[in-house]
């Protein structure tokens, strides 16, 4: 059996997940076996560190410091962190908003405990680079977890600056990101040549375009995965209005309509970690909540699929 362990944390996630299904157990089913009470972590491929799986998209609560001032933001972020969670994605935008991030994030209980992003969105060497300065100090970070370039915006040129940011310790992974089916072939090109810590993009049981070709190319170049879109902005609670959630998704502990995209979501093994974005703790809770207890197998993966396309 230790043997068979062994084999388990030397494979790649897809492998993972077919070795645990000969041994006579499915990572992806309800068995009691795999329930948690602990967020559960995956591990980043190319450096083996291991990052909760549900994280915070923090545009909004960001978005909203100037008007509602800091403490909403910390409240989020201490549900996450008190959850088992730790990532927080971000984006520059608003030097106001983003000193009060930054305020939040030093705080002495927070300092050391997330795990924080953030986008380049810049055209131009010189312009990406003071964007990243101005993080840094607004952030009051020298190094920062995760750089990304935003949405692939001027992407050879900020590649350059985020490798260059690596080598000097400025980040410690770097990446990119894409929300939109429209990027798929500009960041399949990209993957073609380079090779990046993090990719991040759209996928859910509404928008599963990335299981075709994106998540797969992840898994087999070893990328860490982060999700954006998981309710689509808002909209799948919108499309959702009304309609009861079936009873069969209590097979997998699902509680909400919320937890019905993140454990579909979630039961990919090649996904890292989801970005729920919510200004809202108790939604933050509701979302760390999901990766607990039974997860969709294989069959209610399909019926999922199925039940969302009919509405
Ligand atoms: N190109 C890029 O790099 C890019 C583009 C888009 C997004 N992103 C990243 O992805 C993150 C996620 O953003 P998204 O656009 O994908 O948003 P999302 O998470 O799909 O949806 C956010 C919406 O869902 C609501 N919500 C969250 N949890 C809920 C719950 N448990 N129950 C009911 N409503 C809930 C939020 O409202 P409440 O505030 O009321 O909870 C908000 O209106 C962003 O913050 C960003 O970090 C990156």
């Amino acid at each position: 059996m230790q043997k068979e362990v062994d084999k388990i944390f030397s494979t790649t996630r897809r492998d993972f997940i077919a070795t645990l299904s000969a041994l006579g157990v499915s990572g992806l089913s309800s068995s009691p076996l795999f329930a948690q009470n602990q967020m559960p972590q995956r591990l980043i491929p190319s450096t083996g560190e291991a990052l909760p799986v549900v994280g915070l998209g923090s545009s909004k609560v960001v978005s909203e410091v100037s008007s509602n001032g800091m403490d909403p933001l910390a409240a989020v972020l201490r549900t996450l962190r008190d959850s088992g969670g730790s990532v927080v994605d971000t984006w520059p935008r608003n030097p106001e908003n983003d000193a009060g991030l930054g305020q939040v994030l030093s705080a002495p209980d927070l300092r050391n405990s997330l795990f924080v992003t953030t986008k380049i969105d810049k055209v131009g060497k010189e312009a990406g680079i003071q964007q990243f300065r101005e993080t840094q100090r607004l952030y009051r970070r020298e190094t920062i977890d995760l750089v990304q370039i935003f949405s692939l915006t001027d992407l050879d040129t900020q590649w350059e600056n985020l490798q260059q940011w690596k080598e000097e310790g400025h980040a410690r992974y770097i990446g990119v990101t894409v929300s939109e089916y429209r990027l798929y072939d500009q960041l399949e090109e990209f993957l073609g040549r380079e090779t990046p810590d993090f990719v991040q993009m759209n996928y859910s049981v509404t928008e599963r375009r990335a299981e075709e070709r994106l998540l797969p190319l992840a898994e087999d170049m070893g990328l860490a995965v982060l999700l954006n879109r998981p309710f689509m902005n808002g909209a799948y609670f919108q499309r959702l209005q009304g309609v009861p959630l079936p009873d069969w998704t209590a097979e997998f502990d699902c509680e909400s309509w919320a937890q019905f995209s993140l454990k579909y979501i979630l039961s990919h093994p090649t996904v890292t970690c989801v970005l729920t974005e919510t200004s809202n703790p108790h939604h933050m809770a509701e979302n760390a909540r999901a990766p607990l207890g039974g997860m969709p197998d294989t069959a209610a993966r399909e019926r999922m699929r199925a039940y969302i396309d009919q509405i």
